[in-house]
């Protein structure tokens, strides 16, 4: 099973993703956008995990989880991976709660990579992938749009923290929450 760790967002975040990604989408530009049901933060990919060993993820995401407790998370910005000027992720970033999520990130990594997965090389940067471009064109017309959107959400509460399983469609991946660890 393709799986992944990584927090949820309630309805309310999301129509607000929803309205933010709706004028992007008529610049025209090749973008799959992704759903507002399914945009989430990453706090660890794991890739595909055999059926038999999906306990131990389970296992290993309480021992990561456990001593951390709630906190308040506020999406933030916009922007685009690895630059604005030939981006290949849409993201928003985070405001409030960053540094909660770094943390979280670093027991998960620590206590994934003692079963057996290895350690993400690239840094932990927080973001919500809100599309994925397909080719360049209509860019020029995206970027500017992105970089002065001035997204800002309140703040919300994190209270758990989801294994999830991922089945990649042409139409979109669908996710499946096969755990929910809760904080706290
Ligand atoms: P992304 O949002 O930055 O694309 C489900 O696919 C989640 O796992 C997405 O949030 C995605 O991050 C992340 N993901 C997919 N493939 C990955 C990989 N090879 N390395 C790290 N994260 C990955």
């Amino acid at each position: 099973m393709r799986t992944f760790i990584a927090i949820e967002l309630p309805g309310e975040i999301k129509k607000q993703i929803e309205t933010l990604q709706a004028p992007l989408k008529k610049t025209g530009a090749f973008v799959s956008w992704v759903k507002p049901g399914n945009i989430h933060v990453t706090l660890k990919f794991l890739g595909e995990v055999p059926e038999e060993k999906i306990q131990e993820v389970f296992d290993a995401t309480e021992m990561a989880v456990e001593g951390t407790e709630r906190f308040n998370m506020s999406l933030k910005g916009t922007g685009g991976f690895p630059n604005l000027r030939r981006p290949r992720v849409i993201w928003i970033g985070t405001g409030a709660g960053g540094e909660e999520l770094s943390h979280l990130a670093k027991r998960i990594e620590e206590e994934m990579e003692k079963v057996g997965f290895p350690r993400e090389k690239r840094k932990f940067s927080p973001h919500f992938t809100i599309g994925r471009v397909k080719s360049s064109k209509n860019i020029e017309q995206l970027a500017p749009q992105v970089e002065s959107a001035r997204f800002e959400t309140e703040e919300i509460e994190v209270t758990e923290v989801v294994v999830m399983r991922s089945q990649l469609h042409p139409a979109g991946a669908i996710y499946t929450p096969l755990k929910k660890v809760p904080l706290g």
